[in-house]
């Protein structure tokens, strides 16, 4: 797909097809969120991938607008070291943010959905990825084939209009 196209076609998918995720394909979603550029390079991130429909089912507890996540074909749990507020948690929030979209980017050109959750339950987070306890899971981004529509261009995006948010040399 055109880098264009799948900007455009990017949506959150939360109803998956019962279809797996090839192999090379998931390796090309995390290859590129590992290329995801970071503040000073730091590459503050790790990326615990999941399959195993158990492991998923027990994720999707996490939060509760995480029930799609016990679906997924697979789920990426970004993780990250424990930051007290003040340090670089902000960049690494920053940092975490961007490889999220790449992940979502590589999936939707691969005509892959994605569809974000937030990690409500940190504890619950650590004991089933089996996390040290310097690290936390901000967020998972769980993937798998759409079940409704396919990943393609979405001319009229649920977006505020372009002159709101666009501000030309000043505010
Ligand atoms: C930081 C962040 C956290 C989000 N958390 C959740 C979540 O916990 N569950 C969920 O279903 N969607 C979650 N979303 C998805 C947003 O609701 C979604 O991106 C937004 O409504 C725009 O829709 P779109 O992605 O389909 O364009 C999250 C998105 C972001 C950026």
């Amino acid at each position: 797909m055109e880098t264009w196209d799948a900007l455009r076609a990017r949506r959150n998918v939360r109803r998956y097809a019962d279809r797996s995720i090839a192999k090379e394909d998931l390796d090309r979603i995390l290859e590129a969120a590992r290329r995801t550029p970071s503040s000073m390079n730091e590459q503050p991130w790790d990326f615990v991938v999941v399959t195993d429909r158990e492991r998923l089912r027990q994720l999707a507890d996490i939060w509760k607008y995480a029930s799609h996540v016990a679906y997924s074909a697979a789920t990426v749990a970004l993780v990250m070291p424990v930051t007290e507020p003040g340090e670089d948690r902000d960049l690494i929030n920053y940092d975490l943010g961007q490889a999220t979209m790449s992940i979502m980017l590589a999936a939707a050109d691969l005509g892959i959905g994605s569809g974000h959750a937030s990690v409500g339950d940190q504890d619950l987070a650590r004991r089933i990825l089996d996390l040290p306890a310097d690290r936390e899971c901000p967020v998972l981004v769980a993937l798998g084939y759409p079940d409704d529509r396919p990943i393609t261009p979405i001319s009229r995006p649920n977006r505020r209009p372009i002159d709101d948010v666009v501000h030309k040399e000043t505010w």
